[in-house]
């Protein structure tokens, strides 16, 4: 196959949807079930705010939203953990992450919430509109029921054996230990969370969604149409969906928690979070208008208008099959890219909450934005590397080497040294004031210097528009590095030492200056969709208005007039020192939590009682049955009795709290089970090696437990 050049891409990309009337611009609303990391970040915000800010400083019609997606089972599971209502726990992580999102700089124009009530109606109207139209089905089913809970089980409320791996910490809807997707009816002995008890199967009606009624709607859409505009990850995954059959999804489940499913016969179902959460774009495009007294409609009916969602690629499926079909159904547009990111791993593995082996937005903000005055430029300093990294095509990796590096030997050497040695250069050799450029002096380097202005905004536009923002970026920082060749080969400070013999050499260092105070002001527009905290640190410097990072500025050589003064010169970036990195490097293994220790159980409610373990936790206690051949009263101690136990291969002497219950007479001859790998403890001055189990009556007696008839001593108990 020809390799189509890069200009030739922006003109078909162009084709495609020149210069649409408006935005509509989605990022993932992410559930309000506990902090998000970093990995998120890099997956469907920052992508989405720089290609938002672009679209913003070219002065497009742009609307982005976001939210708490505030439904699901993610929700109760997470308030039994933490012990609370739903409620308090979507108040609690709605607030959490709408104030991450704003220290990082997110420019949503609203951060709504699926809880609202406005939500609720654009839903239920949704799920009306489908369903009188005769676009849904129902079916009956047999679904897992807890008669003692009295409720059917979500697919995660079910645990049981994987049939794939044999690992008992399998959930109905994926595997914990060897992470396969299942579905409850593959769980080998299932039982309920809730009660802990064997669930039955009970009939239950739903509503679903045909998705096979539209496949070659699907087909012609994202295949033929979309094929070479849409990342091949996405095209690629859709493909498989399409091909592997794609089957009716249930759009309503039977859960106490979410939106009331709006029909009679539904009593007690709600609607299935997932079909209610993408509505969420469009109830909170509709807030936004009701508080901006704007017109929400065109954004979601008018075919002039471009819907891009930005996603991780776990959602690819909902935006590119599911919500389209909605859409279509429901006579709103469909989005015209959805740019899916990859996975973002860190320190060589994946990130995981239940291990802990992440860096929460939280923990950033704290670390390093919160200890900086203003914050910005940390706020950048994460945005930079998180773009320079970004999973566009491929699972990347955060490291904090790698964050060390790119901030210290890019943003630190390359742009802000640049930038800095500029505003140096330019009070010292000219009066701190913008020089004039003589253009009788233009020599071959200037020429070069001004086409590469006037290039890199045609190339980092023709990026941004096809959403390679790993790319654009990587222009505008070679576009500095450029500056710093330029600034080294003409060398204006040597210049400046002979200019005693040869004062017309004053205009060459002007030249030089002009040019790259020009550059600079181009840096700041280009720069600000990526890093606006850095941009508007740069129009303090030379002393402008925002108006200046007009994007059509971009490539112009004028943007700075001559015998304007600017500030003194000040430092863009720090460096991140070695501490900082070990510093974080030592929090995250302390804070790892390893395999083994993971108890998901504990994340979810439990039957009275202690919390369940694993058969691998019961599996490392020893238990021997052991007969006792003497026992004698332990002095000045009511309750303990000393025995002592034959093993079989060795006799061991127990402390054990049944004095009340047995006499040291009774107890000789008689066979015990002892817990034998117990770590042993001093009692009354003496050393208990082992524990004996019994069993405690209603009223309090204990009954030794012993074998049905008399084993070998030293037999092993399981
Ligand atoms: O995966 C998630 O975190 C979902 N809450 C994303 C929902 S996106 C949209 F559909 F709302
Ligand atoms: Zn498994």
């Amino acid at each position: 196959m020809i390799a189509i050049p890069v200009f030739l891409q922006a003109i078909k990309v162009s084709f495609l949807m020149s210069n649409p009337k408006r935005y509509l611009v989605t990022s993932a609303l992410p559930y309000a079930n506990g902090l998000k990391h970093v990995g998120h970040l890099a997956g469907a915000y920052i992508p989405a705010d720089i290609y938002v800010r672009y679209l913003r400083a070219q002065k497009r019609d742009v609307v982005f939203v976001c939210g708490s997606d505030e439904h699901g089972t993610a929700i109760p599971i997470q308030a039994t953990k933490e012990g609370t209502t739903p409620r308090a726990i979507i108040d609690k992580y709605h607030e959490a992450m709408k104030q991450d999102f704003e220290d990082l700089n997110m420019s949503f124009d609203i951060y709504h919430r699926t809880s609202e009530s406005i939500h609720h109606e654009t839903a239920q109207e949704f799920f009306t509109y489908l369903h009188d139209r005769g676009e849904l089905e129902t079916k009956e089913t047999e679904q897992y029921f807890d008669e003692e809970a009295k409720t059917f089980l979500a697919d995660r409320y079910i645990k049981g054996t994987c049939p794939n791996c044999g690992s008992d910490r399998a959930f109905g809807d994926q595997c914990e230990t060897c992470g396969r997707t299942l579905s409850p009816d593959e769980l080998i002995n299932p039982v309920s969370t809730l009660s802990g008890k064997a669930p039955i199967k009970k009939k239950t009606t739903h509503w679903y969604l045909p998705l096979g009624k539209h496949e070659q709607f699907l087909r012609e859409w994202i295949l033929d149409q979309h094929k070479d505009d849409w990342r091949t990850t996405v095209v690629g995954q859709c493909k498989s969906w399409i091909e592997g059959g794609l089957q009716s999804r249930a759009v309503t489940r039977d859960l106490d928690w979410g939106i009331k499913v709006p029909l009679k016969e539904a009593e007690g179902k709600v609607l299935y979070v997932w079909f209610d959460a993408p509505i969420g774009y469009i109830s909170a495009t509709n807030q936004w208008a009701i508080d901006n007294n704007k017109n929400w409609e065109p954004y979601w009916y008018d075919k002039d208008t471009k819907l891009v969602h930005f996603i991780g690629k776990d959602n690819i499926v909902f935006h590119c099959i599911i919500f389209p079909i909605m859409l279509k159904l429901h006579g709103n547009i469909l989005p015209e890219n959805v740019p899916a990111n990859e996975f973002l791993n860190l320190e060589g593995d994946k990130m995981s909450t239940s291990r802990n082996w992440k860096l929460d937005m939280r923990d950033y903000i704290n670390d390093f934005i919160k200890k900086e005055n203003g914050g910005g430029q940390c706020v950048d300093m994460l945005r930079y590397y998180l773009t320079q990294i970004a999973p566009e095509t491929k699972d990347s990796e955060f490291t904090w080497k790698g964050f060390q590096d790119a901030v210290n030997s890019e943003l630190v050497s390359i742009f802000g040294n640049f930038v800095n040695r500029t505003f140096v250069l330019m009070h010292k050799l000219c009066n701190g004031k913008v020089p004039v450029f003589h253009n009788d002096k233009i020599d071959e380097l200037d020429k070069q210097l001004i086409s590469d202005i006037a290039a890199v905004k045609e190339k980092v536009e023709t990026l941004l528009e096809q959403y390679k923002f790993r790319e654009a970026l990587f222009e505008v920082i070679d576009l500095s590095r450029k500056g710093n060749k330029y600034m080294q080969e003409k060398q204006p400070w040597i210049v400046a030492k002979t200019l005693a013999e040869k004062p017309a050499d004053q205009q060459l260092i002007d030249n030089c200056l002009h040019l790259c105070l020009q550059l600079t002001a181009n840096l700041a527009i280009l720069v600000n969709p990526f890093l606006p905290n850095t941009a508007k640190k740069m129009l303090y410097l030379m002393k402008v208005v925002d108006k200046m990072l007009n994007w059509e500025n971009a490539g112009k050589l004028k943007l700075l007039s001559p015998g304007y003064s600017l500030r003194a010169p000040e430092l863009l970036f720090r460096k991140i020192e070695d501490s900082e990195i070990s510093e974080q490097i030592e929090k995250l293994n302390a804070g790892l939590i390893k395999p083994e220790a993971i108890t998901k159980m504990e994340e979810i409610k439990q039957p009275a009682g202690k919390a369940q373990i694993v058969y691998d936790d019961f599996a490392k206690l020893e238990l021997k049955a052991a007969t006792v051949t003497a026992c004698e009263k332990v002095e000045k101690a009511d309750k303990l009795l000393k025995l002592e136990v034959d093993l079989g291969t060795e006799k061991r002497t127990i402390v054990s709290g049944i004095a009340q219950h047995y006499k040291p007479e009774e107890m000789v001859g008689k066979q015990v089970i002892v817990v034998t790998n117990l770590a042993p403890r001093k009692m009354k001055g003496i050393e208990s090696q082992g524990m004996i189990l019994t069993a405690e009556n209603s009223d309090g007696k204990l009954q030794l437990l012993k074998p049905e008839n008399p084993v070998a001593p030293g037999s092993n108990v399981s």
